[in-house]
């Protein structure tokens, strides 16, 4: 059985919006309305049992990024889970950003007030960070792996070498347009923090998000509240303070639940499949919009390739896609267009002879 067959997408649609929104495998739709039942059901302890279930969800991130539950925490989206890491950061740190990177990534640094530069994203973009960080010797790197117009992805092996040759530089990458493309190990990827949210490519619907800290970042972080004493309340005596920071209230466990069945689809049909199969359609992509001068140059330059893509045809022409069942979205100077599981080179096609008739 191929991947698509494990979606339900409408005859004649074409479905290329996961940098928008991804969608729910059948398997896990089902298991939705299922659960919701059981829920609405007051026979049944489900609504008592909200600790342990986040806790399960928590130990099933922790199994798909490699790490464990004690460094993972759940949150409604990527944006609560940064806001919160930003607040707990000592306040005299620099930041290094990415020119245009995601507005919830570059703006809470900005608007707290913290001193940050910026490298302009360049086909270069790795050797300029590497220059930056080594001429003005920023506290933090800030970066979204792939960022979320052009789909330039930085190379990961980058990030393990900068964090072997500058240790002390902090990094947090935002996962949100990356994770659930390939398999990722957090601990050997010189990020200090991640976070994602869960309703694009992990493909678990709104609701749902993540933040995982190393062992540095969650000493350093709200230091003088994890120095005083813990809550005594009995109802909290399983969370920590960074908990208490990250995890404040009762969390929807509909949408989490969700999430953990995603990362459960994913681990079971193997993350090194789809890769393998998100780089065939992505390299078949690259090599027809690239006959038919679609790219971004700055994306046709690179070596590293993204599911992501903005193809340069005028925006304005967004309407007409969608009304030939073509799922995109306008982002900067063209249409952006994500290659998940549910697409395949047929797509691709599709897409192109539409786009020949415009
Ligand atoms: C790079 C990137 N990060 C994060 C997000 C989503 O963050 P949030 O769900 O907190 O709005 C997006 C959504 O477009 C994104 O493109």
């Amino acid at each position: 059985m191929g991947f698509k067959e494990h979606f339900i997408i409408p005859e004649g649609m074409i479905y290329m919006n996961t940098p928008g929104n991804g969608l729910i495998p059948k398997k896990i739709r089902e298991w939705r309305v299922e659960r919701d039942q059981t829920f609405f059901d007051p026979r049944v302890t489900l609504r008592e049992e909200q600790t342990p279930f986040i806790q399960g969800v928590r130990e099933s991130l922790a199994t798909f990024f490699n790490t464990t539950e004690k460094h993972v925490y759940c949150t409604p989206n990527f944006s609560f889970g940064f806001n919160v890491l930003l607040d707990g950061l000592p306040k005299h740190l620099k930041f290094l950003l990415i020119a245009g990177d995601y507005p919830s990534l570059n703006y809470p640094i900005i608007s707290r007030g913290f001193a940050y530069d910026t490298v302009e994203l360049s086909i270069t973009l790795e050797v300029d960070i590497w220059q930056h960080v080594e001429q003005q010797k920023p506290d933090v790197l800030a970066i979204s792996i792939i960022q979320y117009i052009s789909g330039v992805k930085i190379d990961l092996s980058f990030i393990k070498k900068l964090k072997e040759a500058f240790p002390d530089l902090l990094i947090i990458g935002d996962g949100t347009q990356y994770f659930g493309t390939e398999p990722f190990s957090f601990p050997a990827s010189g990020f200090d923090a991640i976070g994602g949210s869960g309703y694009k490519w992990l493909m678990a619907g709104f609701g749902n998000g993540y933040t995982i800290l190393n062992e540095k970042m969650q000493a350093l972080i709200y230091q003088e509240a994890q120095q005083k004493q813990r809550p005594k309340e009995a109802m909290w005596s399983s969370k920590t303070i960074l908990h208490t920071y990250f995890e404040p209230g009762h969390q929807d466990t509909l949408s989490h639940g969700t999430l953990q069945q995603s990362l459960h689809f994913l681990t079971e049909l193997g993350l090194s499949r789809v890769q393998q199969q998100l780089q065939e359609t992505t390299s078949y992509a690259y090599e027809k919009f690239q006959e038919h001068n679609l790219l971004l140059p700055i994306a046709a330059q690179r070596a590293t390739q993204s599911s992501l893509i903005n193809v340069q045809i005028d925006p304005n022409h967004f309407g007409t896609l969608m009304a030939q069942q073509v799922r995109c979205f306008p982002r900067g100077t063209g249409i952006r267009i994500g290659l998940h599981l549910y697409n395949d080179k047929q797509d691709i096609d599709q897409l192109l002879a539409i786009i020949d008739k415009i």
